[in-house]
Protein backbone atom coordinates (compact mmCIF):
# COMPACT_ATOMS: atom_id res chain seq x y z
CA UNK A 1 0.00 0.00 0.00
CA UNK A 2 1.88 3.00 -1.00
CA UNK A 3 1.18 6.89 0.91
CA UNK A 4 3.15 8.82 -0.90
CA UNK A 5 1.51 10.79 -3.80
CA UNK A 6 3.55 10.79 -6.92
CA UNK A 7 3.36 12.59 -10.27
CA UNK A 8 5.88 13.69 -12.70
CA UNK A 9 6.60 17.52 -13.42
CA UNK A 10 8.70 18.52 -16.34
CA UNK A 11 10.42 15.26 -16.43
CA UNK A 12 11.20 14.61 -12.31
CA UNK A 13 9.33 12.83 -10.12
CA UNK A 14 7.80 14.81 -7.66
CA UNK A 15 6.97 12.91 -4.16
CA UNK A 16 4.45 14.44 -1.41
CA UNK A 17 3.74 12.84 2.08
CA UNK A 18 1.30 13.79 4.18
CA UNK A 19 -1.20 16.28 2.57
CA UNK A 20 -4.26 16.46 3.49
CA UNK A 21 -6.49 14.71 0.91
CA UNK A 22 -8.05 18.06 -0.09
CA UNK A 23 -5.85 20.11 -0.77
CA UNK A 24 -6.09 21.12 -4.26
CA UNK A 25 -3.39 21.20 -6.92
CA UNK A 26 -3.65 24.81 -7.00
CA UNK A 27 -3.01 25.00 -3.40
CA UNK A 28 0.07 23.02 -3.81
CA UNK A 29 1.55 24.63 -6.54
CA UNK A 30 1.04 28.07 -5.66
CA UNK A 31 2.36 27.22 -1.81
CA UNK A 32 4.91 24.55 -1.32
CA UNK A 33 6.11 24.59 -4.64
CA UNK A 34 5.82 28.03 -5.65
CA UNK A 35 4.59 27.48 -9.05
CA UNK A 36 2.69 30.70 -9.05
CA UNK A 37 2.09 31.44 -13.02
CA UNK A 38 -0.98 29.26 -12.25
CA UNK A 39 -3.41 31.53 -10.90
CA UNK A 40 -6.60 31.46 -8.79
CA UNK A 41 -9.57 33.57 -9.91
CA UNK A 42 -12.68 32.40 -9.03
CA UNK A 43 -11.51 28.65 -7.34
CA UNK A 44 -15.02 27.06 -8.76
CA UNK A 45 -13.73 25.91 -12.43
CA UNK A 46 -15.16 28.73 -13.80
CA UNK A 47 -12.39 31.41 -14.95
CA UNK A 48 -9.85 29.18 -16.26
CA UNK A 49 -6.72 31.48 -14.69
CA UNK A 50 -5.62 28.00 -12.91
CA UNK A 51 -5.90 26.01 -16.07
CA UNK A 52 -2.90 23.28 -15.97
CA UNK A 53 -2.21 19.90 -18.36
CA UNK A 54 -2.72 16.24 -17.07
CA UNK A 55 -1.12 13.69 -19.02
CA UNK A 56 -2.64 10.04 -17.66
CA UNK A 57 -2.25 6.84 -19.20
CA UNK A 58 -4.52 5.59 -22.11
CA UNK A 59 -4.21 2.46 -23.81
CA UNK A 60 -0.68 2.92 -23.67
CA UNK A 61 -0.17 6.39 -24.61
CA UNK A 62 -0.21 9.27 -22.50
CA UNK A 63 -2.96 11.59 -23.38
CA UNK A 64 -3.25 15.21 -21.99
CA UNK A 65 -6.03 17.14 -20.75
CA UNK A 66 -6.68 20.49 -19.88
CA UNK A 67 -8.13 20.52 -16.20
CA UNK A 68 -8.77 22.98 -13.51
CA UNK A 69 -6.45 23.02 -11.22
CA UNK A 70 -8.54 24.63 -8.39
CA UNK A 71 -10.72 22.27 -8.57
CA UNK A 72 -8.83 19.22 -8.38
CA UNK A 73 -7.58 17.30 -5.35
CA UNK A 74 -3.99 16.50 -5.18
CA UNK A 75 -3.77 12.47 -4.82
CA UNK A 76 -6.21 12.53 -7.88
CA UNK A 77 -2.57 13.42 -9.55
CA UNK A 78 -0.76 10.10 -8.21
CA UNK A 79 0.44 8.46 -11.58
CA UNK A 80 0.07 11.61 -13.44
CA UNK A 81 2.10 14.00 -15.26
CA UNK A 82 1.88 17.82 -15.25
CA UNK A 83 2.52 20.39 -17.25
CA UNK A 84 2.18 24.28 -15.92
CA UNK A 85 3.02 27.67 -17.38
CA UNK A 86 6.28 27.58 -15.77
CA UNK A 87 7.10 24.42 -18.09
CA UNK A 88 6.86 26.08 -21.51
CA UNK A 89 8.91 28.28 -21.71
CA UNK A 90 12.94 26.89 -22.60
CA UNK A 91 16.10 28.17 -22.35
CA UNK A 92 14.70 31.83 -21.98
CA UNK A 93 12.46 31.55 -24.79
CA UNK A 94 8.94 31.78 -24.57
CA UNK A 95 6.53 29.43 -25.89
CA UNK A 96 5.54 30.19 -29.55
CA UNK A 97 1.61 30.82 -27.87
CA UNK A 98 3.33 33.14 -25.09
CA UNK A 99 5.02 34.93 -27.63
CA UNK A 100 2.00 35.29 -29.90
CA UNK A 101 -0.01 36.26 -26.82
CA UNK A 102 3.25 39.23 -26.44
CA UNK A 103 2.93 40.15 -30.34
CA UNK A 104 -0.26 39.62 -30.91
CA UNK A 105 -1.56 42.10 -27.78
CA UNK A 106 -3.35 39.01 -26.57
CA UNK A 107 -2.70 40.22 -22.72
CA UNK A 108 -3.21 43.26 -20.56
CA UNK A 109 -3.33 42.95 -16.86
CA UNK A 110 -2.63 39.25 -17.53
CA UNK A 111 -4.11 37.65 -14.93
CA UNK A 112 -6.02 35.29 -17.34
CA UNK A 113 -3.08 35.30 -19.39
CA UNK A 114 -1.48 31.57 -17.99
CA UNK A 115 -4.64 29.92 -18.31
CA UNK A 116 -4.81 30.93 -21.70
CA UNK A 117 -1.65 30.12 -22.69
CA UNK A 118 -2.12 26.63 -21.24
CA UNK A 119 -5.72 25.85 -22.93
CA UNK A 120 -3.95 27.26 -26.30
CA UNK A 121 -1.30 25.33 -25.80
CA UNK A 122 -3.57 22.47 -24.45
CA UNK A 123 -5.07 22.79 -28.62
CA UNK A 124 -1.55 22.79 -30.16
CA UNK A 125 -0.66 19.28 -28.40
CA UNK A 126 -4.41 17.22 -28.82
CA UNK A 127 -5.37 14.78 -31.15
CA UNK A 128 -7.88 17.37 -33.15
CA UNK A 129 -4.92 20.06 -32.68
CA UNK A 130 -5.53 23.71 -34.18
CA UNK A 131 -8.64 21.79 -35.75
CA UNK A 132 -10.70 22.08 -32.23
CA UNK A 133 -12.79 25.50 -32.36
CA UNK A 134 -11.28 28.07 -30.82
CA UNK A 135 -14.52 29.11 -28.92
CA UNK A 136 -15.07 25.20 -27.19
CA UNK A 137 -11.29 25.28 -26.20
CA UNK A 138 -11.39 29.53 -24.64
CA UNK A 139 -15.33 29.00 -23.25
CA UNK A 140 -13.55 28.14 -19.62
CA UNK A 141 -10.99 31.08 -19.55
CA UNK A 142 -12.47 34.44 -19.03
CA UNK A 143 -10.53 37.64 -19.95
CA UNK A 144 -11.80 40.62 -18.37
CA UNK A 145 -9.89 43.17 -19.97
CA UNK A 146 -7.96 42.34 -22.63
CA UNK A 147 -11.15 41.02 -24.94
CA UNK A 148 -11.10 38.22 -27.12
CA UNK A 149 -10.51 39.44 -30.41
CA UNK A 150 -6.36 39.55 -30.25
CA UNK A 151 -6.19 36.12 -27.70
CA UNK A 152 -8.11 34.62 -31.04
CA UNK A 153 -5.89 35.79 -33.17
CA UNK A 154 -3.43 34.23 -31.66
CA UNK A 155 -5.15 30.73 -31.87
CA UNK A 156 -5.10 30.84 -34.93
CA UNK A 157 -1.79 31.25 -35.27
CA UNK A 158 -1.18 28.54 -33.09
CA UNK A 159 0.74 25.49 -34.97
CA UNK A 160 -0.05 21.44 -33.80
CA UNK A 161 3.05 20.68 -31.80
CA UNK A 162 3.50 17.17 -30.83
CA UNK A 163 2.74 16.48 -27.03
CA UNK A 164 5.56 16.39 -24.51
CA UNK A 165 7.25 12.90 -23.51
CA UNK A 166 7.01 11.17 -20.54
CA UNK A 167 7.23 8.24 -18.91
CA UNK A 168 4.70 7.34 -16.87
CA UNK A 169 6.09 4.07 -15.52
CA UNK A 170 8.32 5.90 -12.89
CA UNK A 171 5.29 6.99 -11.46
CA UNK A 172 2.58 3.80 -11.97
CA UNK A 173 3.63 0.43 -10.81
CA UNK A 174 1.61 -1.33 -8.98
CA UNK A 175 2.24 -0.73 -5.41
CA UNK A 176 2.67 3.43 -6.30
CA UNK A 177 -0.66 2.56 -8.01
CA UNK A 178 -2.56 1.44 -4.79
CA UNK A 179 -2.71 5.24 -2.81
CA UNK A 180 -4.78 4.70 0.16
CA UNK A 181 -3.55 6.82 2.92
CA UNK A 182 -4.67 9.19 6.11
CA UNK A 183 -3.40 12.22 7.27
CA UNK A 184 -4.64 14.04 10.57
CA UNK A 185 -5.17 18.25 10.23
CA UNK A 186 -5.96 19.58 13.40
CA UNK A 187 -6.54 16.12 15.43
CA UNK A 188 -8.71 15.76 12.59
CA UNK A 189 -8.33 12.26 10.52
CA UNK A 190 -8.84 12.56 6.40
CA UNK A 191 -8.67 9.55 4.44
CA UNK A 192 -7.90 8.96 0.53
CA UNK A 193 -8.55 5.76 -0.89
CA UNK A 194 -8.39 5.34 -4.37
CA UNK A 195 -9.44 1.21 -4.95
CA UNK A 196 -8.29 0.04 -8.56
CA UNK A 197 -11.18 -2.21 -9.23
CA UNK A 198 -15.23 -2.12 -8.80
CA UNK A 199 -14.27 -5.13 -6.67
CA UNK A 200 -12.43 -3.23 -4.47
CA UNK A 201 -14.91 0.28 -4.56
CA UNK A 202 -17.85 -2.28 -3.71
CA UNK A 203 -15.77 -3.35 -0.49
CA UNK A 204 -14.02 0.14 -0.02
CA UNK A 205 -18.11 1.89 0.21
CA UNK A 206 -19.34 -0.48 2.22
CA UNK A 207 -16.71 -0.09 4.92
CA UNK A 208 -17.02 3.41 4.72
CA UNK A 209 -20.71 4.02 3.64
CA UNK A 210 -20.20 8.01 5.25
CA UNK A 211 -17.47 8.48 2.55
CA UNK A 212 -17.97 10.59 -0.16
CA UNK A 213 -16.94 9.21 -3.31
CA UNK A 214 -15.09 11.22 -5.89
CA UNK A 215 -14.85 11.05 -9.24
CA UNK A 216 -13.92 14.48 -11.50
CA UNK A 217 -14.76 16.47 -8.45
CA UNK A 218 -16.44 19.16 -10.65
CA UNK A 219 -18.69 19.38 -7.95
CA UNK A 220 -17.23 18.17 -4.63
CA UNK A 221 -14.39 20.38 -5.80
CA UNK A 222 -16.45 23.65 -4.72
CA UNK A 223 -17.61 21.65 -1.71
CA UNK A 224 -14.26 22.18 -0.10
CA UNK A 225 -13.32 25.48 -1.99
CA UNK A 226 -16.88 27.40 -1.00
CA UNK A 227 -18.45 25.32 1.17
CA UNK A 228 -15.36 24.69 3.36
CA UNK A 229 -16.62 20.94 3.85
CA UNK A 230 -14.79 18.90 5.82
CA UNK A 231 -15.17 15.72 3.89
CA UNK A 232 -13.02 13.02 6.31
CA UNK A 233 -13.15 10.09 3.96
CA UNK A 234 -12.70 10.13 0.20
CA UNK A 235 -12.86 7.36 -2.14
CA UNK A 236 -11.59 8.40 -5.59
CA UNK A 237 -12.93 6.32 -8.73
CA UNK A 238 -9.82 7.87 -10.79
CA UNK A 239 -8.38 4.16 -10.57
CA UNK A 240 -11.60 1.97 -11.05
CA UNK A 241 -10.92 0.87 -15.30
CA UNK A 242 -14.33 -0.86 -15.44
CA UNK A 243 -15.92 2.25 -14.27
CA UNK A 244 -14.68 4.12 -17.27
CA UNK A 245 -15.70 1.48 -19.73
CA UNK A 246 -17.96 2.58 -22.80
CA UNK A 247 -19.49 -0.09 -24.35
CA UNK A 248 -22.10 0.30 -27.99
CA UNK A 249 -24.01 -2.69 -28.22
CA UNK A 250 -26.53 -3.38 -30.21
CA UNK A 251 -29.51 -2.10 -27.93
CA UNK A 252 -27.36 1.52 -27.45
CA UNK A 253 -24.74 2.37 -25.18
CA UNK A 254 -23.82 1.41 -21.58
CA UNK A 255 -21.62 4.13 -20.03
CA UNK A 256 -19.66 3.64 -17.13
CA UNK A 257 -20.16 5.96 -14.36
CA UNK A 258 -16.73 6.92 -14.33
CA UNK A 259 -16.48 8.25 -17.83
CA UNK A 260 -15.79 11.51 -18.08
CA UNK A 261 -17.90 13.78 -20.39
CA UNK A 262 -14.82 14.25 -23.32
CA UNK A 263 -14.43 10.58 -23.45
CA UNK A 264 -18.56 10.12 -24.22
CA UNK A 265 -19.38 13.06 -26.47
CA UNK A 266 -18.74 11.17 -29.59
CA UNK A 267 -20.57 7.88 -29.09
CA UNK A 268 -23.36 9.94 -27.30
CA UNK A 269 -23.73 12.17 -30.33
CA UNK A 270 -24.39 8.78 -32.40
CA UNK A 271 -26.82 7.73 -30.24
CA UNK A 272 -28.64 11.30 -29.55
CA UNK A 273 -27.51 13.59 -32.29
CA UNK A 274 -29.01 16.34 -30.23
CA UNK A 275 -27.77 15.75 -27.04
CA UNK A 276 -24.37 15.29 -28.08
CA UNK A 277 -24.67 19.09 -29.48
CA UNK A 278 -25.87 20.02 -25.93
CA UNK A 279 -23.15 18.41 -24.22
CA UNK A 280 -20.16 20.56 -26.10
CA UNK A 281 -21.75 23.23 -24.51
CA UNK A 282 -21.68 21.48 -20.93
CA UNK A 283 -19.18 23.19 -18.67
CA UNK A 284 -16.14 23.90 -20.67
CA UNK A 285 -13.29 21.97 -22.14
CA UNK A 286 -11.64 21.89 -18.46
CA UNK A 287 -15.05 20.76 -16.90
CA UNK A 288 -15.95 18.59 -19.41
CA UNK A 289 -12.32 16.59 -19.13
CA UNK A 290 -12.64 16.08 -15.62
CA UNK A 291 -16.21 15.46 -14.92
CA UNK A 292 -18.30 12.27 -15.27
CA UNK A 293 -22.00 11.07 -16.42
CA UNK A 294 -22.03 8.84 -13.22
CA UNK A 295 -21.12 12.25 -11.23
CA UNK A 296 -23.75 14.73 -12.90
CA UNK A 297 -26.37 11.82 -12.05
CA UNK A 298 -24.97 10.92 -8.58
CA UNK A 299 -25.18 14.52 -7.56
CA UNK A 300 -29.06 14.74 -8.21
CA UNK A 301 -28.89 18.24 -9.02
CA UNK A 302 -32.41 19.36 -10.19
CA UNK A 303 -29.82 21.81 -13.24
CA UNK A 304 -27.67 18.37 -14.23
CA UNK A 305 -28.16 18.70 -17.51
CA UNK A 306 -27.63 14.90 -18.60
CA UNK A 307 -30.77 13.88 -16.50
CA UNK A 308 -33.56 14.95 -18.58
CA UNK A 309 -32.23 13.74 -22.08
CA UNK A 310 -31.37 10.82 -20.53
CA UNK A 311 -34.83 10.07 -19.03
CA UNK A 312 -36.72 11.17 -22.07
CA UNK A 313 -34.51 8.55 -24.14
CA UNK A 314 -35.78 5.85 -21.57
CA UNK A 315 -32.12 5.25 -19.82
CA UNK A 316 -31.49 2.71 -16.89
CA UNK A 317 -29.29 2.93 -14.16
CA UNK A 318 -27.10 0.30 -12.34
CA UNK A 319 -26.55 0.46 -8.75
CA UNK A 320 -23.89 -1.59 -7.27
CA UNK A 321 -23.76 -2.26 -3.23
CA UNK A 322 -21.19 -5.10 -2.28
CA UNK A 323 -21.50 -8.14 -4.55
CA UNK A 324 -25.65 -6.55 -5.22
CA UNK A 325 -26.71 -4.55 -8.27
CA UNK A 326 -29.68 -3.42 -8.90
CA UNK A 327 -31.15 -1.81 -12.40
CA UNK A 328 -33.72 1.12 -11.99
CA UNK A 329 -35.18 3.67 -14.73
CA UNK A 330 -33.49 6.48 -14.32
CA UNK A 331 -36.35 8.88 -13.31
CA UNK A 332 -36.85 7.17 -10.44
CA UNK A 333 -33.62 7.56 -8.82
CA UNK A 334 -34.38 11.46 -7.96
CA UNK A 335 -36.77 10.89 -5.61
CA UNK A 336 -36.78 14.59 -3.83
CA UNK A 337 -34.75 17.62 -3.78
CA UNK A 338 -31.22 16.30 -2.86
CA UNK A 339 -32.59 12.77 -2.31
CA UNK A 340 -32.11 9.90 -4.52
CA UNK A 341 -32.80 6.51 -4.35
CA UNK A 342 -29.32 5.09 -3.19
CA UNK A 343 -28.45 2.78 -0.30
CA UNK A 344 -25.48 3.42 2.49
CA UNK A 345 -22.75 2.14 0.54
CA UNK A 346 -24.41 2.08 -2.53
CA UNK A 347 -22.89 3.71 -5.67
CA UNK A 348 -23.93 3.89 -9.71
CA UNK A 349 -22.19 1.66 -11.58
CA UNK A 350 -23.30 2.19 -15.35
CA UNK A 351 -26.21 4.19 -17.23
CA UNK A 352 -27.74 2.90 -19.73
CA UNK A 353 -28.71 4.43 -22.41
CA UNK A 354 -31.21 2.95 -25.44
CA UNK A 355 -31.15 3.23 -29.07
CA UNK A 356 -33.90 5.47 -30.10
CA UNK A 357 -36.35 3.15 -32.49
CA UNK A 358 -36.08 5.02 -36.25
CA UNK A 359 -37.81 8.19 -36.89
CA UNK A 360 -38.36 9.02 -33.33
CA UNK A 361 -38.23 12.94 -33.01
CA UNK A 362 -34.84 13.73 -30.16
CA UNK A 363 -34.65 17.18 -29.27
CA UNK A 364 -33.03 18.49 -26.40
CA UNK A 365 -32.59 22.56 -25.33
CA UNK A 366 -30.28 24.14 -23.07
CA UNK A 367 -31.33 27.14 -21.79
CA UNK A 368 -28.73 29.68 -19.97
CA UNK A 369 -27.56 33.52 -20.01
CA UNK A 370 -24.53 32.43 -21.97
CA UNK A 371 -24.09 30.21 -24.56
CA UNK A 372 -20.98 27.99 -23.31
CA UNK A 373 -19.65 27.55 -20.01
CA UNK A 374 -23.56 28.26 -18.09
CA UNK A 375 -25.79 26.49 -16.10
CA UNK A 376 -28.57 25.90 -17.50
CA UNK A 377 -32.19 27.77 -16.56
CA UNK A 378 -34.27 24.82 -17.88
CA UNK A 379 -33.14 22.06 -19.69
CA UNK A 380 -35.82 20.37 -21.67
CA UNK A 381 -35.89 16.92 -23.67
CA UNK A 382 -38.47 15.58 -25.73
CA UNK A 383 -38.61 12.02 -27.51
CA UNK A 384 -41.75 11.38 -29.83
CA UNK A 385 -43.07 9.20 -32.00
CA UNK A 386 -45.43 10.26 -34.88
CA UNK A 387 -46.86 7.40 -37.09
CA UNK A 388 -49.03 8.65 -39.72
CA UNK A 389 -49.40 12.03 -38.18
CA UNK A 390 -50.67 10.65 -34.58
CA UNK A 391 -48.45 11.00 -31.75
CA UNK A 392 -48.19 7.24 -30.33
CA UNK A 393 -45.09 7.65 -27.94
CA UNK A 394 -44.06 11.04 -25.82
CA UNK A 395 -41.11 10.82 -22.92
CA UNK A 396 -40.12 14.53 -21.85
CA UNK A 397 -38.32 15.66 -19.38
CA UNK A 398 -36.94 18.94 -17.87
CA UNK A 399 -34.42 20.43 -15.30
CA UNK A 400 -35.14 23.61 -13.71
CA UNK A 401 -38.79 23.27 -13.54
CA UNK A 402 -38.97 21.25 -9.96
CA UNK A 403 -37.29 19.95 -7.04
CA UNK A 404 -35.46 17.28 -9.02
CA UNK A 405 -35.33 16.48 -13.01
CA UNK A 406 -38.64 14.92 -13.42
CA UNK A 407 -41.07 13.72 -16.41
CA UNK A 408 -43.64 16.19 -17.56
CA UNK A 409 -46.45 13.23 -17.53
CA UNK A 410 -49.42 15.59 -18.32
CA UNK A 411 -47.79 17.36 -21.36
CA UNK A 412 -46.79 13.59 -22.34
CA UNK A 413 -50.81 12.71 -21.74
CA UNK A 414 -51.81 15.75 -23.98
CA UNK A 415 -49.84 14.20 -26.92
CA UNK A 416 -50.43 10.74 -27.14
CA UNK A 417 -53.30 9.33 -29.68
CA UNK A 418 -53.37 12.94 -30.78
CA UNK A 419 -52.71 14.18 -34.32
CA UNK A 420 -48.77 16.27 -33.92
CA UNK A 421 -50.53 19.69 -35.27
CA UNK A 422 -50.20 23.33 -33.82
CA UNK A 423 -53.30 22.88 -31.55
CA UNK A 424 -52.37 19.60 -29.93
CA UNK A 425 -48.93 21.40 -29.15
CA UNK A 426 -50.94 24.40 -27.81
CA UNK A 427 -52.72 22.28 -25.81
CA UNK A 428 -49.63 20.30 -24.26
CA UNK A 429 -48.08 23.80 -24.15
CA UNK A 430 -50.64 24.36 -21.13
CA UNK A 431 -50.26 20.89 -19.56
CA UNK A 432 -47.25 21.91 -18.51
CA UNK A 433 -48.76 23.92 -15.93
CA UNK A 434 -50.01 21.03 -14.64
CA UNK A 435 -46.90 19.15 -14.54
CA UNK A 436 -44.02 21.99 -12.56
CA UNK A 437 -44.18 24.80 -10.55
CA UNK A 438 -40.65 25.93 -11.21
CA UNK A 439 -39.42 28.58 -8.74
CA UNK A 440 -38.20 31.85 -9.25
CA UNK A 441 -34.02 32.49 -8.61
CA UNK A 442 -31.13 34.67 -10.03
CA UNK A 443 -30.83 32.34 -13.02
CA UNK A 444 -34.60 33.12 -14.15
CA UNK A 445 -37.80 33.98 -12.89
CA UNK A 446 -40.86 31.10 -12.19
CA UNK A 447 -42.88 32.54 -15.04
CA UNK A 448 -39.94 32.79 -17.63
CA UNK A 449 -39.05 29.23 -16.94
CA UNK A 450 -42.72 27.74 -17.75
CA UNK A 451 -42.74 30.45 -20.72
CA UNK A 452 -39.54 28.84 -21.92
CA UNK A 453 -40.59 25.22 -21.20
CA UNK A 454 -43.41 25.78 -23.18
CA UNK A 455 -41.72 27.22 -25.92
CA UNK A 456 -39.50 24.24 -25.88
CA UNK A 457 -42.50 22.23 -26.91
CA UNK A 458 -43.26 24.51 -29.75
CA UNK A 459 -39.73 24.62 -31.02
CA UNK A 460 -40.35 20.51 -31.43
CA UNK A 461 -43.05 21.47 -32.92
CA UNK A 462 -42.09 23.94 -35.88
CA UNK A 463 -38.03 21.85 -36.19
CA UNK A 464 -40.30 18.55 -37.36
CA UNK A 465 -42.57 20.66 -39.73
CA UNK A 466 -39.61 22.46 -41.68
CA UNK A 467 -35.51 22.03 -40.41
CA UNK A 468 -34.89 24.94 -42.17
CA UNK A 469 -36.67 27.10 -39.87
CA UNK A 470 -34.31 28.75 -37.15
CA UNK A 471 -34.72 27.86 -33.71
CA UNK A 472 -31.81 27.84 -31.89
CA UNK A 473 -28.31 29.80 -31.11
CA UNK A 474 -25.98 28.26 -33.92
CA UNK A 475 -23.30 26.01 -32.13
CA UNK A 476 -19.57 27.85 -32.45
CA UNK A 477 -18.30 25.66 -34.12
CA UNK A 478 -20.36 26.29 -36.99
CA UNK A 479 -20.34 29.58 -36.88
CA UNK A 480 -17.53 31.08 -39.36
CA UNK A 481 -16.22 33.45 -37.02
CA UNK A 482 -17.01 35.18 -33.83
CA UNK A 483 -17.38 38.45 -32.98
CA UNK A 484 -14.59 39.89 -31.60
CA UNK A 485 -14.42 41.87 -28.50
C1 LIG B 1 -17.44 25.59 -13.94
C2 LIG B 1 -18.43 24.48 -13.90
C3 LIG B 1 -19.41 24.42 -14.88
C4 LIG B 1 -20.36 23.42 -14.84
N1 LIG B 1 -21.31 23.38 -15.82
C5 LIG B 1 -22.26 22.43 -15.79
C6 LIG B 1 -23.27 22.39 -16.79
O1 LIG B 1 -23.30 23.20 -17.73
N2 LIG B 1 -24.22 21.42 -16.69
C7 LIG B 1 -24.21 20.52 -15.67
O2 LIG B 1 -25.09 19.66 -15.63
N3 LIG B 1 -23.26 20.52 -14.73
C8 LIG B 1 -22.29 21.45 -14.76
N4 LIG B 1 -21.34 21.49 -13.77
C9 LIG B 1 -21.41 20.53 -12.67
C10 LIG B 1 -20.50 19.29 -12.81
O3 LIG B 1 -19.49 19.51 -13.74
C11 LIG B 1 -21.28 18.06 -13.24
O4 LIG B 1 -22.33 17.78 -12.36
C12 LIG B 1 -20.37 16.83 -13.38
O5 LIG B 1 -20.99 15.89 -14.18
C13 LIG B 1 -20.01 16.19 -12.05
O6 LIG B 1 -19.18 15.07 -12.32
P1 LIG B 1 -17.86 14.77 -11.49
O7 LIG B 1 -17.29 13.54 -12.03
O8 LIG B 1 -17.01 15.96 -11.47
O9 LIG B 1 -18.51 14.52 -10.05
P2 LIG B 1 -17.90 14.72 -8.61
O10 LIG B 1 -17.79 16.16 -8.31
O11 LIG B 1 -16.70 13.89 -8.42
O12 LIG B 1 -19.10 14.09 -7.77
C14 LIG B 1 -20.40 14.68 -7.80
C15 LIG B 1 -21.33 13.94 -6.83
O13 LIG B 1 -21.59 12.63 -7.28
C16 LIG B 1 -21.09 11.66 -6.36
N5 LIG B 1 -20.58 10.59 -7.21
C17 LIG B 1 -19.75 10.71 -8.27
N6 LIG B 1 -19.65 9.54 -8.91
C18 LIG B 1 -20.42 8.67 -8.24
C19 LIG B 1 -20.74 7.30 -8.42
N7 LIG B 1 -20.25 6.58 -9.43
N8 LIG B 1 -21.59 6.72 -7.55
C20 LIG B 1 -22.10 7.43 -6.52
N9 LIG B 1 -21.85 8.71 -6.29
C21 LIG B 1 -21.01 9.33 -7.15
C22 LIG B 1 -20.09 12.38 -5.51
O14 LIG B 1 -19.95 11.79 -4.24
C23 LIG B 1 -20.76 13.75 -5.42
O15 LIG B 1 -21.84 13.68 -4.53
C24 LIG B 1 -20.35 22.46 -13.80
C25 LIG B 1 -19.34 22.51 -12.83
C26 LIG B 1 -18.39 23.51 -12.88
C27 LIG B 1 -17.33 23.56 -11.85
S1 LIG C 1 -9.40 29.63 -10.28
FE1 LIG C 1 -11.05 30.02 -11.63
S2 LIG C 1 -11.20 28.14 -12.67
FE2 LIG C 1 -9.76 27.75 -11.17
S1 LIG D 1 -5.66 40.31 -19.53
FE1 LIG D 1 -6.69 40.98 -17.77
S2 LIG D 1 -8.13 39.42 -17.42
FE2 LIG D 1 -7.31 38.91 -19.31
Amino acid sequence: MGETIRFLLDGEVQEVRGANPTTTLLEHLRGPMRRTGTKEGCAEGDCGSCTVLVGEAEDDKVSWRAVNACIQFLPMLHGKALVTVESLAKGGDLHPVQQAMVDKHGSQCGFCTPGIVMSLYGRAIAAKGAGAPVGEVLAGNLCRCTGYGPIIEVAKGVADEAPPTVDLSRVRDETMLRLSYEDEVHGLTRTWLAPRTIDELAQAYLAHPDATIVAGATDVGLWVTKLRKPLPVLISLSEVAELKALDETAEGLRIGAGVRYVDAIEAVAKLYPDLGAMMRRLGSTQVRNSGTIGGNIANGSPIGDMPPALIAAGAALVLRRGDARREMALEDFFLDYGKQDRRPGEFVEAVIAPRLDVGRLFKVFKLSKRFDQDISAVCGAFSLAVEGGVVTDARIAFGGMAGTPKRAKACEAALIGRPWSEATVETAMAALDADYAPMSDMRASAAYRSLAARNMLRKVFLESQDPSVETRVVPESARPERAHG
